[in-house]
């Protein structure tokens, strides 16, 4: 049979990645998809294509559109990222009857019910596997492999770069942004790095996830968001202390009053497996109601492990096909007639514990006026640290104590009433940082 030929925007990272892994593992490819796959055309601003890749025989232009009308191309990888110009070529390709292969995670999170029900229209598949944690298999996984089960919950660390910076600080003492520095130079952070350190990224994975597990239109808009810019050594010190690790999470729950997408730093309890996943490693925990909790892990950037999904994809596609496109797997997971509106929860209605970090002055009465604060608040403490604020030797003693305290599961709306009461507080000289807790059990 003759070879499938793809066609490739863009040959960065993943890109060169997705040349090298086809080429060194051609053979086992083509006895898997039933037929060699070779990328025949390549669109990139470089003047020659590099050696070494496998592409000497591939043909090159600066302009995408020759790549997306050629009528040789059948698959076309989009690596672009971002949303314009990847937006257009990705449709346009849809709209010439190409498959589209893309690891463009803001895209689909974006832009997926426009581009998922163009690709029906024209009977194509896009096939995203790469936008996701990487080289995980993770949407392979929620979509076939678990598609026996309700999906009660997932939760993930899902952005490789704010996962490699908490872990170095946390083991190294390192300064944020001299380890943000070493991602980008590795090829881990996106062309904006506020998107991995604000929560935009796993924003958008997150809202792909959500929709595969619980059969609903993508709603990134929806998603709350929160970063791990904020998050002080001295929270990773405190966390620790009280039995946790800190990691940058992405949650997906289903309610019985709608689905929770957030997005947040968030205290694990120490014993779980996830709570111990570090570096530039991706991990998704996902809870079936049949199978019960089910962990994915891997390498969540870098050129090899997403040219693992992508080229994985290729040979998906490839093996479509000649398939009835009414018998494929659907984009999210449920046949696009069957998504349900069930809404996307306001943050303000999630419950969980949280973890407060405070400085106040140290004198009687301050603790016991938080407290109440607290109560009134029907807000019960599950644990709690005073320290004294660290004083150089030589020094006076520290007027200002810190306070940590643990609360017990509450209201996210309750719980901003509380923090916002207690930072009105005259006695009170800092802001409060409040970390989100999740037993996860
Ligand atoms: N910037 C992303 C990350 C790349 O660090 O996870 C993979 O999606």
């Amino acid at each position: 049979m003759a070879p499938v030929k793809v066609g490739l925007l863009g040959l960065g990272t993943v890109g060169s990645g997705t040349a090298t892994v086809l080429k060194r593992n051609a053979e086992e490819i083509a006895r898997r998809a039933g037929r060699e796959i070779v990328i025949d055309y390549v669109a990139t601003s470089k003047s020659e294509l590099p050696q070494g890749l496998g592409l000497s025989n591939s043909r090159i232009t600066t302009d995408p559109f020759d790549v997306l009308n050629d009528p040789d191309i059948e698959i076309v990888v989009e690596l672009y990222g971002g949303d314009e110009p990847a937006k257009r070529l990705v449709l346009q390709a849809l709209a010439n009857g190409k498959h589209v292969v893309t690891a463009n995670k803001a895209l689909i999170a974006v832009h997926g019910n426009e581009i998922f029900a163009q690709a029906q229209e024209m009977g194509v598949l896009v096939a995203f596997e790469s936008a996701v944690a990487g080289g995980i298999p993770i949407i392979k996984a929620l979509r076939e492999g678990l598609s026996a089960n309700k999906i009660n919950w997932l939760a993930g660390i899902i952005n490789g770069t704010g996962n490699f910076i908490l872990t170095e600080m946390r083991d190294k003492g390192r300064d944020f942004a001299d380890v943000l520095k070493e991602a980008q130079q590795l090829g881990y952070a996106e062309a904006d790095p506020t998107f991995d350190v604000e929560g935009v990224d796993a924003g958008h994975k997150l809202a792909i996830l959500s929709s595969i597990a619980f059969g609903i239109p993508l709603q990134f808009d929806k998603t709350y968001l929160e970063g791990i810019s904020k998050i002080a050594k001295e929270d990773v010190d405190y966390a620790s202390e009280l039995g946790y690790n800190i990691k940058h999470l992405g949650i997906a729950r289903r309610t019985e009053q709608g689905i929770e997408q957030r997005v947040h730093p968030t205290l694990i309890p120490k014993k779980r497996l996830i709570a111990n996943v570090d570096g530039v490693m991706n991990a998704i925990l996902v809870q079936g109601d049949a199978v019960g909790p089910t962990l994915h892990y891997g390498a969540g950037a870098g050129g090899e492990p997403t040219a693992s999904a992508v080229v994985a994809d290729l040979v998906d596609i490839t093996r479509a096909l000649t398939s009835d496109p009414g018998n494929r797997v659907p984009h999210l997971a449920f046949q696009a007639d069957a998504l349900s509106d069930t809404p996307i929860l306001p943050m303000e209605s999630i419950q969980t514990s949280n973890y407060l970090r405070l400085t106040a002055s140290d004198q009687p009465g301050v603790l016991a006026t938080i407290t109440q604060i607290l109560g009134d608040g029907n807000i019960s403490i599950e644990a709690f640290i005073q320290k004294q604020s660290a004083t150089k030797t030589g020094e006076k003693a520290s007027e200002t104590a810190t306070i940590i305290l643990l609360t017990k599961v509450v209201n996210e709306g309750e719980m901003n009433l509380a923090i916002a009461e207690i930072e009105a507080l005259e006695v009170v000289t800092s802001g409060i940082t409040r970390i989100r807790v999740e037993s996860l059990s």
